[in-house]
């Protein structure tokens, strides 16, 4: 039997306003009335970090990702304060990555300047497109010269190592559209780019007033030719909906998706933590409405125990997600379960042609790649009693839920949705 051992160590920490709430959102993001408050909030985190110090003690934090909502309508002392009070509680590495989200509409000019000074390392920047029409059909609140002049003062800023989030299938979008949204956004020199299908997420304004979308075969090819084109220019896909430059892989999503730990501060954050000794995986989630949190004692987090059978789909659910997919000792490692427990799935899904062994071990077939759910059903524990798409929202949302967006997207297509 393999020993489950303590994975690396992130942290993540959500700020849950934003100027305006965009229509396809279903992140813990709020409409900003008023004051936003940022020292009482920051001192709430730091709180909050103080409090979940001594279950990580010993342990060091290899990434940070300061997500939202939008984290840019901090200013750089409130994020300096943070990171100083992270400093202080937990073993942040000397080179830990540092990521900072940032809206293009929401950032004082000459910030990420005073950003990097406060040590952020990585900027993610949410451009969604360059066509004025679909950002406005989208909500958004800047235009596409707003999120040139923010990569451009990344650059001018030393944070050369900056993302670029952009949606494709929009309303009404074209191939050639989507397409020149890449190569807009390419021409930014960005060095990791992530690309997402716009999803109808329930309880939004566009599930409730649904725009015309293109169809899942129009989205595919927009996702074929895009990624040609990106990796064209050198930016290999490595997780269903992220590509990055040599070297410049989101260390913090990568610790997501080989199953690592996370601790989660701030609104409605989620974390999963490894209790070694006592052969255990937790996870943790905070109140989710700011004003909830911000009442809550410091620690107040609700903890749940993972079911030892539902770990194999949750070590899958991030796992098969990278094109290097993984290796059956990780597995063991990070689970606990001995690989000899997950044969039978996976003799299946190679006899299915959804599943290769790779240089690692295993890995998502091409066809695979395309059909993540039904890959995913296989790891199911309990399969009978619950709808497929019952299972899967709800493990996706006690999975890094808060952190990437939407799983079982994009490539993702599959039974059950
Ligand atoms: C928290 S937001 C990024 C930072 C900032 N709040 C912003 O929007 O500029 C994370 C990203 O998730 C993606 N996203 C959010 N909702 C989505 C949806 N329904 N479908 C596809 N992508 C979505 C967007 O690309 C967005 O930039
Ligand atoms: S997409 Fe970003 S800016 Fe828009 S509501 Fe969601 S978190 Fe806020």
């Amino acid at each position: 039997m393999p020993t489950l051992c303590a994975p690396p160590l992130s942290l993540y920490v959500h700020f849950p306003w934003c100027v305006r709430k965009c229509p396809y959102c279903d992140y813990n993001s709020y409409t900003l009335h008023g004051d936003l408050g940022a020292e009482r909030y920051v001192e709430r985190l730091a709180g909050d970090l103080e409090a979940q110090a001594p279950a990580v003690a010993g342990r060091s934090v290899v990434s940070v990702f300061l997500g939202g909502g939008t984290p840019s309508l901090f200013p750089a002392e409130s994020i300096a304060r943070l990171l100083e009070a992270a400093r202080r509680h937990l073993a942040v590495s000397e080179d830990a990555e540092v990521t900072l989200e940032a809206n293009p509409g929401a950032v004082e000019r000459g910030a990420f300047a005073e950003y990097r000074a406060a040590g952020v390392t990585r900027v993610s920047l949410g451009a969604q497109s360059f066509s004025a029409r679909a950002l406005a059909a989208l909500g958004r609140i800047h235009s596409p010269h707003e999120t040139r002049r923010a990569a451009h003062e990344l650059h001018a800023a030393g944070l050369a190592n900056f993302n670029l989030d952009l949606m494709y299938a929009l309303p009404g979008q074209s191939r050639a559209e989507a397409l020149r949204d890449v190569a807009e956004a390419l021409a930014l020199a960005p060095a990791h780019l992530s690309h997402y299908q716009l999803t109808l997420e329930p309880g939004t304004v566009f599930a409730a007033h649904p725009p015309a979308l293109p169809d899942e075969d129009q989205a595919a090819a927009q996702l074929e030719e895009c990624g040609a084109r990106l990796a064209a220019a050198g930016f290999a896909r490595y997780e269903v909906s992220a590509y990055a430059r040599a070297g410049r892989q989101c260390r913090h999503n990568l610790n997501y998706w080989t199953f690592g730990d996370y601790l989660g501060v701030g609104a409605g954050a989620h974390g999963k933590l490894t209790l070694a000794a006592r052969g255990l995986i937790e996870r943790t989630v905070q109140p989710r409405e700011p004003r909830r949190y911000l009442a809550a004692a410091a620690g107040a987090l609700t903890r749940t125990p993972v079911p030892t059978a539902q770990l194999p789909f949750e070590y899958m659910l991030n796992a098969l997600r990278l094109t290097a997919g993984f290796a059956l000792e990780e597995f063991g490692a990070r689970t606990g379960l001995d690989p000899a427990s997950i044969a039978t799935p996976l003799a299946r899904l190679q006899a299915r042609g959804l599943l290769e062994r790779s240089a690692a071990g295993y890995r998502a077939s091409a066809l695979g790649f395309q059909f993540l759910n039904d890959l995913l059903l296989e790891f199911m524990a309990e399969r009978p009693e619950m709808s497929a798409g019952y299972a899967l929202s709800t493990a996706a949302a006690a999975a890094a839920r808060d952190r990437p967006p939407p799983l079982f997207t994009g490539a993702g297509r599959a039974v059950g949705e």
